[in-house]
């Protein structure tokens, strides 16, 4: 152009000399040029204009349509016009178009050449016929802002990279236009544009990570492509466009989660409908004030339902939520979808759906007991990403294989806690960084075929020195010496077993149980009311499990009832009995975790947080359960101490008496030392045993005198002792527990209690001081070092009983040492430890209460033994408060409560007042 122009120069002084008057000729010529381009036009059309008539094309009021300037044709409007017929090749020679506006015709044949119209701003082609495009198509238009193409039944073609000549370009619209083919990155050189539809082509693949550079777009819509592929891979890139109002992504094959938005975005419709999205939707697209419309229905995602502030919204068909409404979901359920996560929410997981887990057919991968995952397999499943930490808060985990995928990034340290973890598989993926150091017994660990040692995101090459041989070792040699071992403990393992379920065939033989109501306390994990005797006055009768109460032990309050209830409400813990409903899925079956003395306790979810839910036996209430629940409400409301479960709240409805407990993730100390076989979980180590017994310990003193008052527990034994996911350990159950009076600190009252824990004073007697529960601690401690059960019926008569045989076994140490229990694996160092212990338990365990040590004794001599042993292990626990982190749930739980609270559910509290009477 600029070389042509200075030819032109001289050539027009030339022509200006030589002709007498070049002025209106040249004008004329360039005003009929135009002008037969647009009589050419009329004569390509079927059915031209009616007012197109004569020649004066610019003249006047005539040509409908067409706009001149100065003698040239500056624009043509000629939309839905009922045109058809072709446009003619000159067409192009209009070089001074601004505006070709032929929308809602129907025109047909090739488009013509647009390639020299270099002032051309606006062109709308939509709705025509045209079949083909010009091969300049998009050259030469650096003026155009506004490219309408919709409608058009196209030959197959693919957006040219001629394209990023139109610098100019904010409105680009080719839906329905038949574009092909990958996704054009070129359109990311567009920088200018803000609105960008190319909705049902036959676009295929991924989008283009270099569109983060459209930094003006606004509307961008890619829905409904009719290729078979469709449009797919993860929409990342949407999140990063800050100008974005409108992302319409709907019908096409796009997988993985929404990405994080800023908290900037202006997003007014979010439409993702119909897609293979997965994973959890952010709280950072649910936050946008500006939304108004959200469509995010039959999608695969997971996790809790979002509650969007927008007005039109669509997001409840197909996907997989946990809940019907918004609300947190299982904490399961948020372990495992932030495992997921790790992996990048792949579709392989989309099955991850819904708030159980663990119900009728596990999630793909998962293997359960009692509704928690004890094992997980997703071996060659494809899998990339990273290995969340999130695994360690699975708690009970036993197995775990990652093999065979692509996973990236460092093993994370978390999964060294994992106090079950026998069976590790990471082998064969692309692992880096250093391989932490299990200190599981027994654990299998592979890690073979990794990239260990070199630095993460290195992809191979680099130095090459240690590439490809990882300084992992194979399996095996770490473990073959102890595969004896193993074997004869799983013999043991599956002889105890055995006498476990000879125990629970025997107790079940009592009456079936209701599904869901009314709750029974039948026990089908062999603890059943048979062992636990009720013994009514002071001459040891036993009258089996429905003894009457005499009225001396409780009184009602009918009329004046404010006192206690006053003190109660105060306390804020009362809760409606619908939101304890919510909690445990209408007292679901599936979440039980225990049958035990007056009720059956479920595991729930308030407000996100785990719970355990204690519902006391209606049949069994009566007012003897009445009182061990208010018993339970006034203890637990006075002791609050690290190694004591806390209350978080209560909840009296109708017949209803229901304790809402903090979960204990690890179980109960007799499903670590009996129910091996059923709870999955791997035995106890000494040093375990050793801290479990000092927590206990530490506990019961607290209970004993260290609190302002002297209570006693009366029902100690180890299905009270409840483990967290440290194995750390709390005494539950305060149903028996005791107030002493100041004075005398001993008192004659029912019996009450589990048998073999029982103190031989306290079952003849009934009286019962401090050193009743120092005797069940002896047996504990028995039970912890033998593996037994405190009573064993497959036993000769005089062998039933563990306090017996143990003392016994102590006179000879040959005898002793095969008593205790085979899985424990102890040091010369250890096997001195167990030996105190053992003397422990025999003092404790003495015939005369005062021949017992007090609980601060047992302080003191476990905790040198535990200090010598495990001295970083152990903190420094002599704050008589609670955890912080009880604390939390408690607050919470009372801002919800407060949020949420009926009249009728308080109102139906006072009934059951009672005053508190021990005599
Ligand atoms: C681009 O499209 C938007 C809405 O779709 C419209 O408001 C705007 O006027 C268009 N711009 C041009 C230059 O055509
Ligand atoms: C696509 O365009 C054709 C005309 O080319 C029209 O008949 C059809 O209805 C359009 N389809 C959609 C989904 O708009
Ligand atoms: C688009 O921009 C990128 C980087 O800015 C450049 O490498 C590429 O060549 C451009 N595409 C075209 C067709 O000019
Ligand atoms: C996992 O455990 C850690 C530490 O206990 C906690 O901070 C985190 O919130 C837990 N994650 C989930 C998903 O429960
Ligand atoms: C595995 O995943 C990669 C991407 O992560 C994908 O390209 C590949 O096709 C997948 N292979 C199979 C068999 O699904």
């Amino acid at each position: 152009m600029g070389r042509e122009r200075f030819l032109l120069l001289p050539l027009l002084i030339l022509l200006a000399v030589a002709a007498p008057a070049p002025g209106p000729a040249a004008a004329a010529t360039a005003y009929t040029a135009d002008a037969g381009v647009i009589l050419e036009l009329a004569k390509s059309l079927t059915n031209p204009p009616p007012s197109w008539t004569g020649t004066d094309v610019c003249g006047g009021a005539t040509f409908q349509g067409i706009t001149c300037d100065g003698g040239r044709v500056t624009g043509i409007n000629l939309a839905k016009q009922h045109l058809s017929g072709t446009l003619p090749p000159s067409l192009s020679d209009l070089t001074a178009l601004q505006w070709l506006q032929l929308q809602g015709n129907a025109l047909e044949g090739d488009l013509p050449s647009l390639a020299r119209m270099g002032s051309l701003e606006t062109l709308a082609l939509d709705g025509n016929a045209f079949t083909a495009l010009p091969p300049d198509f998009l050259e030469g238009l650096p003026s155009l802002q506004s490219l309408s193409m919709d409608d058009l039944p196209l030959k197959s073609w693919s957006i040219p990279d001629a394209v990023v000549g139109c610098t100019a370009l904010l409105n680009f619209s080719a839906s329905n236009a038949s574009v092909s083919g990958p996704f054009p990155a070129v359109l990311a050189n567009l920088t200018s544009l803000r609105m960008l539809r190319l909705s049902y082509n036959y676009l295929t693949g991924g989008l283009p990570v270099v569109l983060e550079g459209l930094d003006s777009l606004e509307s961008l819509q890619l829905n409904n492509q009719n290729s078979d592929d469709k449009l797919s891979g993860r929409i990342d890139v949407v999140a990063k466009l800050p100008s974005l109002k409108t992302l319409w992504l709907h019908s096409n094959k796009f997988t993985g989660p929404i990405p994080d938005f800023s908290p900037d975005s202006q997003l007014v419709d979010f439409n993702v409908r119909d897609n293979s999205l997965t994973g959890v939707v952010p709280p950072s697209l649910i936050g946008i004030a500006s939304l108004q419309n959200v469509k995010l229905s039959n999608n695969h995602f997971q996790g809790p339902k979002p509650k969007f502030a927008a007005n039109n919204i669509d997001i409840d068909s197909g996907n997989g939520f946990c809940l019907k409404d918004p609300g947190p979901c299982n904490p399961l359920v948020t372990i495992l979808l932030e495992v997921a996560s790790g992996f990048g929410y792949p579709l392989e997981l989309a099955k991850w759906a819904g708030n159980d887990p663990c119900r009728s057919g596990p999630w793909p991968g998962l293997t359960c007991i009692k509704m928690d995952v004890t094992q997980i397999n997703l071996a060659r499943k494809n899998l990339s990403g990273l290995i969340s930490p999130a695994f360690a808060n699975l708690t009970r985990l036993q197995r775990l294989d990652l093999s065979y995928n692509q996973l990236t990034g460092a093993i994370p340290d978390a999964l060294t806690t994992l106090a079950n973890l026998n069976y590790l598989d990471l082998s064969n993926n692309r692992l880096t960084g250093q391989v932490p150091e299990f200190k599981q017994r027994n654990i299998k660990l592979m890690t073979a075929g990794n990239r260990f040692g070199e630095s993460d995101g290195d992809n191979g090459g680099g130095d090459g020195s240690n590439g490809g041989s990882s300084p992992s070792t194979p399996t095996g040699s770490r473990n073959s010496k102890s595969n004896a071992g193993m074997i004869i403990g799983i013999l043991l393992a599956v002889i105890l077993l055995v006498v476990c379920v000879v125990l629970f065939l025997h107790h079940r033989r009592k009456k079936n149980v209701d599904k869901f109501t009314p709750v029974s306390t039948k026990s089908p994990s062999g603890e059943s009311e048979m062992m636990k005797i009720q013994v009514v006055g002071t001459n040891g009768n036993s009258n089996g499990s429905d003894s009457a109460i005499p009225t001396e032990l409780y009184s009602y309050v009918s009329a004046d009832s404010t006192n206690i209830a006053d003190i109660f409400e105060s306390h804020g813990m009362q809760l409606p009995m619908s939101v304890v409903l919510k909690a445990t899925n209408n007292f679901d079956e599936d979440y039980t975790l225990g049958r035990g003395g007056f009720g059956v306790v479920f595991k729930g979810t308030l407000n996100g947080k785990l719970v355990a839910v204690k519902r006391c036996d209606s049949g069994t209430m009566g007012t003897k359960g009445l009182q061990e629940f208010m018993a339970e409400i006034d203890v637990l409301r006075k002791v609050r101490h690290r190694h004591l479960v806390a209350l978080l709240g209560y909840c009296t409805h109708g017949n209803e008496r229901l304790l809402v407990y903090e979960y204990m993730s690890g179980g109960t100390l007799r499903e670590h030392l009996c129910d091996l076989q059923k709870s999955g979980y791997t035995p106890l180590s000494w040093t375990q045993r050793m801290t479990i017994a000092l927590d206990v310990a530490r506990g019961i003193e607290y209970l004993h005198g260290l609190a302002q008052e002297t209570f006693i527990h009366r029902d100690l034994k180890p299905s009270n002792i409840l483990l967290d996911q440290d194995l750390r350990a709390k005494v539950s159950d305060f149903g028996l527990v005791k107030l002493a009076k100041d004075t005398d600190k001993s008192m004659m009252t029912r019996v009450a209690g589990t048998f073999g824990y029982l103190a031989p004073e306290y079952a003849t007697t009934g009286k019962v001081t401090t050193k009743v529960d120092v005797y069940a601690y002896g047996v504990i401690l028995m039970e912890m070092i033998t593996g037994r059960k405190v009573l064993d019926d497959s036993l000769p008569e005089d062998e039933t009983h563990l306090v017996t045989i143990f003392r016994r076994n102590m006179l000879d140490k040959e005898k002793f040492r095969k008593f205790v229990d085979p899985t424990l694996e102890l040091s010369a160092e250890s096997w001195n430890s167990l030996l105190e212990v053992a003397d422990l338990a025999r003092h404790c365990t003495a015939r005369e209460p005062y021949q017992r040590p007090d609980m601060c004794h047992c302080v003191n001599r476990l905790s040198s033994l535990v200090d010598q042993w495990k001295p970083t292990n152990i903190d420094d626990d002599d704050d008589d408060e609670g955890g912080t982190s009880e604390t939390g749930l408690h607050q919470q739980l009372e801002r919800w409560r407060r949020d949420d609270f009926t009249i009728s559910d308080s109102d139906s509290f006072s009934t059951y007042s009672l005053s508190r009477k021990y005599h």
